[in-house]
């Protein structure tokens, strides 16, 4: 695949959105700043040895004092669209009850100034950060919480409803339950391994309980989930290989999709329910998940290589956090992630397999015969950035030129699987959000893995768009677009025609 951005630009759909992700608890920092209630992920990382060097969120990108310097950037980089996540613990600071205005306005102010700049806003209702009394009374595991998040649902779209483009409610329930509640290395730290069940159909049903609000207060926008999707590859021909690949697509795959997009858990989910006694999914419940979506959002990083038993324990350990996976070289484990040969990988060790886009979109489509349209709501990678002083052009330059040719060759398998005789060509793909427009708080990787197109030095504040930055930029600005704009009419009607004065304070490239 050709990383040349007017190349690519050619191969996209004109009316393709092209997006950047982050979520608040990664970048916004002022965790006890006017009125927000702490969130379980505040609790979890202050244990020492949860987070890589004990490193803290409490500042991170300082998004929330520098939300229009950042939204400026956006603006630079001339994307269509911007994914964020709502604080809850911002905006309802015990997760039930009273409403804090400064979190509403915060996000207001934040809506208002990409639809002003001609952003749309794709806003996730729920990204991991759970309010500390709900996590305190048993968090996911707890029915509780979904209804608690329907009620957020409700709040969100009274306030925002007239103007966020695009809603997501629940982020990844897929991470959360294998690492928060399965694993232990997320918040809240709970190593329940199989009776982490529960935790998976109180976030789908959280979701169902959103989708229910948001239609029911009439937003204009259009409602969707983020589900992760991996590939999963046997490692040999081997039939102890295969089945160990059949059982990690159920548990990272389909335990997660076909409940929203099938109505139904995998057979193998509901014959093992003696596991967890309180996983008790009824009828009612299930239509809740499956109600009909707007769009379907998938994030797509890599596929992942299954083999049978506990492995030799040569996963790297980024790989065996991220996903989730402590089986690999565990000493009586039933199957481990085995590397794929000859491949190159991120900085977590994820191996980069853009052909698996296609493969991941083909499968979504066969499997799913109804699915909505399609936004890939993530995708991206982490490197080890290396900043070049340009003494002479007095600039700073980050020539992430991997994470470019990654961005690119994603984003053009994704075009060309989903385009008329490609391998997915059934699904109706609308565009693509790089994850992340930031470097960011990377849950336990802390600051050592930066996914951003953006560098963000934790020090400084200072802000240098990297090599893969301009990269976008050339693309957006090489694409044939045609004369609908990103952000429709109906949103944002009122608003001041002329962007509010955002300046960047710091000189960058
Ligand atoms: C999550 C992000 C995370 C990214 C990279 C996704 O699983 O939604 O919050 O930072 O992957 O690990």
């Amino acid at each position: 695949m050709n990383a040349s951005a007017r190349a690519l630009a050619t191969l996209l759909p004109p009316r393709f959105t092209l997006g950047v992700a982050t979520s608040a608890f990664q970048i916004e920092g002022a965790l006890d700043e006017d009125g927000r209630g702490p969130s379980g992920w505040d609790v979890f990382a202050a244990k020492p040895g949860a987070i890589v060097e004990d490193q803290s969120p409490a500042v991170s990108c300082d998004h929330y004092h520098r939300m229009p310097e950042d939204v400026a950037l956006m603006k630079e980089l001339g994307i269509d669209s911007y994914r964020f996540s709502l604080s809850w613990s911002r905006i309802q600071p015990g997760g039930s009850g009273p409403v804090n205005p400064a979190g509403l306005d915060f996000y207001d102010r934040l809506i208002d100034l990409l639809l002003a700049n001609g952003i749309s806003p794709m806003a996730t209702l729920y990204h991991w950060d759970t309010p500390l009394p709900l996590d305190e009374a048993g968090g996911w595991m707890n029915r509780d919480t979904a209804y608690r998040l329907g009620e957020f649902a409700a709040i969100a779209a009274a306030a925002y409803g007239d103007r966020v483009v695009r809603w997501v409610t629940v982020n990844e329930p897929a991470t959360l339950t294998t690492n928060g509640y399965a694993l232990g290395v997320h918040a809240p730290g709970q190593s329940l391994m199989l009776k982490a069940l529960p935790s998976v159909h109180h976030q789908l049903l959280g979701h169902g309980l959103s989708m229910q609000a948001l239609r029911a207060a009439n937003v204009t926008g259009e409602i969707g989930i983020a589900n992760v999707y991996s590939p999963m590859v046997p490692a040999s021909a081997n039939p102890l290989d295969k089945v160990s690949t059949g059982l990690m697509d159920i548990a990272q795959n389909r335990l997660y999709a076909d409940p929203v997009l099938l109505g139904k858990y995998p057979d193998l989910i509901r014959a093992a329910t003696f596991f967890s006694p309180d996983f008790s999914p009824s009828s009612e419940d299930m239509e809740l998940i499956s109600q009909p979506l707007d769009f379907y959002g998938l994030n797509y990083y890599m596929p992942t290589r299954v083999g049978a038993g506990p492995g030799d324990g040569t996963v790297p350990a980024g790989m065996a956090e991220a996903m989730g996976d402590d089986l690999s070289g565990t000493p009586g484990a039933p199957f481990h992630i085995a590397p794929f040969h000859d491949t190159e990988t991120t900085a977590y060790g994820w191996p980069i397999k853009p052909e698996y886009m296609s493969v991941a979109l083909a499968e979504m489509a066969e499997r799913y015969p109804t699915l909505p349209p399609v936004y890939i709501t993530e995708g991206g990678a982490s490197f080890e950035d290396v900043v070049v002083r340009d003494a002479a052009g007095n600039r700073t330059i980050i020539p992430d030129e991997r994470r470019l040719r990654y961005l690119a060759d994603h984003i053009g398998t994704a075009v060309e699987a989903t385009s008329p005789g490609g391998a997915a060509e059934s699904i109706d793909l609308r565009g693509y959000y790089v994850w992340s427009f930031v470097d960011n708080f990377e849950w336990s990787g802390g600051y050592k893995q930066q996914f951003g197109l953006v560098r963000v030095d934790i020090d400084t504040q200072v802000r240098t768009p990297k090599a893969s930055f301009y990269w976008l930029q050339e693309l957006l600005a090489a694409r044939n677009r045609d004369a609908a704009p990103e952000v429709p009419e109906a949103f944002g009607a009122g608003l001041p025609a002329q962007a509010p004065d955002v300046e960047r304070p710091h000189p960058v490239g």
